[in-house]
């Protein structure tokens, strides 16, 4: 453990000494801890625990620790089973992020194909890549997304553009930038004068802990409100535009993302208000067709919805809120149907939450099997 590194990453490979380490984002916004990452079986436990969580990190964190197993085996080579066995792992930490399972199946490709001897290096080179394309797509997402808080700024005269997100999909969600933050950085550094509101995000409160940290540390204008504010904000037009992001988008535009995500839909379609969702290709799944159906929703432990966390005095502490003995269900992810969705902010360009106008972006990407 130590603090820390100068460069902030959710996530680095340090390329002298080849550790990987991690930002522990349980313990934001009030320790900033780096753990590092020494087995598969870490990075498993990270993802699972969610010391790294949002869908384009628990890709990259998937794809490093393709890289450890392939690592463990250094001198005489890891074999087939072992890595898939590993790989399997990964994948199961979480359902409902479709980067997991898309990271690995890339980084176990690219380690299967090379000679046993040479899989460690081409696990590494593979999980880089995987590390640096998710980056450049997050930045390549603020270019696209800029022209429409640039627009809503033209047209609301120059006043304040007060965009709503709901969980933390940030830098600290992916590599760099974020991708529903990705515009909101870019808009702010040209001089646009954004504003956000902050859904708490509970029960986990990733809006309250992480998006508002990330957002301040940028000198970004924010306000933290409740889960359920947002509708009673829209009716009052105080929100120009929904931004948020997603854990994985069937090829028909269904939008799988953090609980709550849905609502805040409902709420921008029955006020005017623009809901765009933004993500890299890799939180595509061109497999699925229809979201309520068929994208698994995470279901997490009781006790998260049922104990808080927070500062007390200087230490971090847990408090039960409900009656001790009530139970409680804590569904972890909600879809939002392409119908409620005015757009798609990815890498490649803005388009509309139909299957047609997604695959004129990404011809490239095959048709469901
Ligand atoms: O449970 P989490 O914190 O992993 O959920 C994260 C989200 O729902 C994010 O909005 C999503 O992964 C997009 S991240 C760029």
């Amino acid at each position: 453990m130590t603090t820390a590194p100068h460069k902030l990453r959710p996530i680095r490979r340090d390329h002298r000494t080849d550790k990987v380490s991690i930002i522990d984002q349980r313990l934001l916004p009030h320790e900033l801890v780096v753990i590092d990452l020494e087995t598969v079986s870490d990075a498993v436990r990270a993802i699972r625990e969610m010391a790294v969580r949002g869908a384009p990190l628990i890709g990259v964190t998937a794809a490093y620790g393709l890289f450890l197993a392939a690592r463990a085996g250094a001198g005489r080579g890891v074999d087939d089973a072992s890595l898939r066995q590993a790989a399997r792992l990964l994948t199961d930490a979480r359902p409902t992020a479709v980067n997991l399972a898309w990271a690995v199946a890339r980084v176990l490709a690219a380690t299967l194909a090379a000679p046993q001897a040479a899989r460690p290096e081409a696990a590494r080179r593979a999980a880089d890549a995987v590390w640096e394309e998710e980056l450049e797509n997050c930045r390549r997402i603020g270019e696209a997304g800029l022209p429409l808080i640039r627009a809503l700024h033209a047209e609301r005269g120059g006043e304040t553009v007060n965009i709503l997100t709901h969980c933390n999909a940030g830098w600290l969600a992916c590599v760099d930038y974020g991708t529903a933050t990705a515009p909101i950085y870019l808009a702010a550094e040209a001089g646009i004068d954004v504003h956000v509101w902050v859904d708490e995000t509970r029960p986990l409160n990733q809006g309250a802990r992480l998006t508002a940290w990330e957002l301040g540390q940028r000198g970004v204008r924010h306000t933290i409100i409740t889960d359920n504010a947002g509708g009673h904000l829209m009716q009052h037009g105080l929100v120009d535009m929904v931004i948020v992001g997603t854990d994985r988008t069937t090829c028909t535009g269904d939008v799988a993302n953090k609980i709550g995500t849905y609502l805040k839909a409902l709420a921008a379609r029955d006020n005017g208000v623009p809901f765009y969702v933004a993500l890299p290709s890799s939180t595509f799944d061109w497999h699925l067709r229809d979201g309520l159906r068929e994208i698994p929703i995470e279901e997490r432990a009781p006790d998260e919805v049922r104990y808080v966390q927070g500062l007390a005095g200087n230490r971090l502490e847990r408090v039960l809120v409900p009656p001790a003995d009530s139970p409680a269900a804590n569904y972890a992810f909600d879809v939002t149907p392409a119908r409620l969705v005015t757009g798609f902010i990815t890498e490649r360009g803005v388009c509309r939450a139909t299957e047609a106008d997604i695959r004129r972006l990404f011809p490239d990407k095959g048709p469901p099997e």
